[in-house]
């Protein structure tokens, strides 16, 4: 291999049309995919991406990464957006160059592992419906989580690209587990495999420049498939960590288009195409084209967006991925998780606990679902032990990694823990060491028997068996059943440029005059914005009365009123004491009057999400510690138990309902 990169002739053009090179760099954009996914959590929608999809496809990138991850998951639930329509649709666009999807193995596009079947169906309708090259992924790098999802790339003659997930446990690459020894030993794996193409993903950006020089040369001599390099710019090193890799010999390298590249997403095409022209490792692009792009995408789709920036720092770059070696994305996770307990002041305190957990889980690479897994736990840990007591409120998420769920971990989990963890454990409370789906019954008829008629095809199947709660609701919404709310339609170019206009006239001091309407009085057409000015949100509401807008008033965003303590934790096990009446803070009950509640044990929300499963009625006994409801938050599903033993008098919200930190979930009587 040369790797001989320099200039040979200074004078060659910007224009596609210029010499090709003798061994260009193959690139992959996922700006329609990892791009929102790391910027805008994930809320682009299939109409922002069709007017760039043509031009994009004239580029001559190796593929579009244009679906998997979290899209699944994001379009049905929050964008009313049919996850299988925006390939079919996109492919309209841009037949030419291939689509690819991040495939979460075994976990498909969910967070857990599902049976075979449902793997079979869904990576057989994934290829019909448009999808070429998949790139495949195991948290755990467990790859005989690849077997069943493999075979079906390979019936459907598609692309199966192996990924290894780029972990580490010292600030270098190197230690005792995730070192050289380690990626050749896995590329191996994946070459044996039956791999066409190897990818080294770095989710969370931790790859420096020096590393990946050693670590392409040897993956490059070990075996003979193209090499992907996908490395997040969260710390600042991705570009650097490029380049390096492109002298060792990366065949394939992964950028955003500039309004979607740096802070947790990826290095920009556009300033690798300018470095290596005219190089040995050209990419053959036309700068001009890209630019081209980069206007829409500038001018008519990411004004749409940018509020949903995580952050209005400064600086692009996230020094604590240097220093903790956390994703981005679980990195935000945390201090949102923290900030809706009102415990930020704790992040310190989490991010001490992190290494500590991760250890103790078996020092498994943080990637979905593992990174929420032990974020999730980390802060369960910092929030709920007392004393000596560790682990005191342990996810199911981290039982199920304890039985072998999920696979096998780089190095075996804390005995004592995973003792712990697996008492009453319902599976069973001796972990397997078998490929986790062989323990999972078929699903997918199940799923056909529950949805009925209200799925029409086995696309909409799979949308039910994959996210029975919000995929249900979304068959509802898609065949007009239930109306599609507010939060779920799009945001025009309109309103935001009514808020921009808002905007400026709140820092010109204009808004505050026009106090007309005393502010009780709520008309109908009124519609609320949050206005950032100078750092400090208004809440302004303006009456929509057909012309421009007519601002009512503006006043400052009353800031969040500062919660009572948390009450006693109330998973299971361990049993908790039952909580005092004196000990049980004052809370806001909406939906319950006083009366109620008195001789009773509230079972309280110890955080928000959304209540995905009921196992008990109203009238039912129970007994302390037994669980009663399911709540998903960030992601993970919370088992919360019985505070007390008795009779439950009352269960105030339904499957599918939202339930905010605090809010009474049911009564408990003795
Ligand atoms: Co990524």
């Amino acid at each position: 291999m040369n790797i001989d990169i320099s200039v040979k002739n200074t004078k060659i053009d910007y224009n596609k049309d210029r010499p090709i090179a003798e061994n260009p760099v193959k690139v992959m954009d996922l700006t329609l995919r990892d791009g929102h996914q790391s910027l805008f959590a994930t809320r682009g929608r299939t109409e922002d991406m069709i007017p760039v999809a043509e031009l994009m496809d004239e580029v001559g990138f190796w593929a579009l990464e244009t679906w998997g991850g979290a899209t699944f998951d994001t379009m049905h639930r929050f964008l009313n957006e049919d996850p299988w329509e925006r390939i079919r649709t996109l492919k309209k666009y841009a037949p030419k160059t291939p689509f690819s999807m991040l495939l979460r193995a075994q976990n498909l596009v969910g967070y857990r592992n599902y049976a075979d079947d449902v793997a079979e169906a869904f990576v057989e309708r994934a290829a019909a419906n448009g999808m070429d090259v998949f790139r495949t992924f195991d948290a755990l790098n467990d790859y005989r989580n690849f077997e069943t999802v493999v075979k079906g790339i390979k019936k459907a003659g598609k692309h199966f690209q192996g990924c290894i997930c780029y972990s580490m446990t010292e600030p270098r690459m190197g230690g005792d587990v995730y070192n050289l020894d380690y990626y050749v030993a896995k590329a191996k794996e994946l070459e044996a495999m039956g791999a066409d193409s190897i990818c080294i993903k770095d989710m969370a950006g931790l790859m420096a420049p020096y590393d990946a020089f050693p670590l392409f040369k040897t993956l490059k001599q070990a075996v003979k498939l193209p090499l992907h390099l996908h490395s997040h710019f969260t710390s600042g090193m991705a570009p650097m960590t490029h380049l390096k890799a492109i002298e060792a010999g990366v065949d394939i390298v992964d950028t955003c288009m500039s309004p979607y590249a740096y802070r947790t997403s990826h290095p920009a095409v556009e300033p690798m195409v300018m470095a290596l022209l005219g190089t040995n490792r050209d990419t053959g692009f036309d700068i001009s084209l890209l630019a081209q792009i980069n206007e829409i995408f500038e001018k008519d789709i990411v004004p749409k967006y940018r509020h949903l920036l995580a952050d209005n720092k400064m600086s692009i770059i996230d020094i604590n991925v240097l220093l903790h070696q956390t994703p981005g994305g679980m990195l935000s996770n945390l201090v949102n998780q923290l900030k809706e307990m009102d415990a930020l002041d704790k992040i310190d305190q989490v991010y001490a606990e992190l290494p500590r957990v991760r250890k103790d889980l078996g020092q498994i690479p943080l990637v979905t679902p593992t990174s929420q897994i032990v974020g999730i736990q980390t802060v369960n840990n910092v929030l709920f032990d007392k004393g000596d007591e560790r682990y005191k409120m342990i996810t199911d998420q981290v039982k199920d990694l304890c039985y072998g769920l999920y696979g096998k971990t780089a190095v075996p989990i804390n005995p004592e823990l995973q003792q712990k963890a697996l008492k009453g454990y319902p599976r069973g409370e001796e972990p397997i060491t078998c490929r986790p789906a062989e323990v999972l019954e078929p699903e997918l008829d199940k799923a056909k028997e529950e949805i009925k008629d209200l799925a029409k095809d086995i696309d909409d199947v799979l949308l039910y068996a994959l996210y029975p709660v919000t995929g249900k609701r979304f068959l509802k919404w898609k065949y007009g059943l239930e109306p599609v709310p507010p939060e779920a339609k799009p945001r025009t170019m309109y309103d935001v440029k009514a808020e921009q206009k808002l905007l400026a006239m709140a820092k010109a001091g204009k808004l505050v005059e026009k106090k007309e309407k005393p502010p009780t009085v709520m008309e109908e057409n009124l519609r609320k914005f949050n206005v950032l000015v100078d750092g400090e949100y208004f809440e302004v509401e303006v009456e929509d009365t057909g012309g421009p807008p007519n601002i009512s008033y503006v006043r400052e965003a009353t800031p969040r009123p500062a919660a009572p303590p948390r009450p006693a934790p109330v998973s299971s096990p361990p049993v908790p004491s039952p909580a005092k009446p004196a000990e049980t803070p004052a809370v806001k009950i909406p939906a319950l009057d006083a009366a109620d509640v008195s001789g009773g044990t509230p079972l309280i929300a110890p955080m928000p999400g959304m209540i995905v499963g009921i196992d008990k009625k109203e009238g039912e006994t129970v007994s302390a510690g037994e669980t009663v409801l399911i709540l998903e938050a960030m992601k993970m599903e919370n088992a919360l138990s019985a505070p007390i033993s008795g009779t439950i008098t009352k269960i105030n919200l339904g499957v599918g309902d939202h339930a905010a930190k605090n809010d009474v979930l049911c009564v408990i009587t003795p």
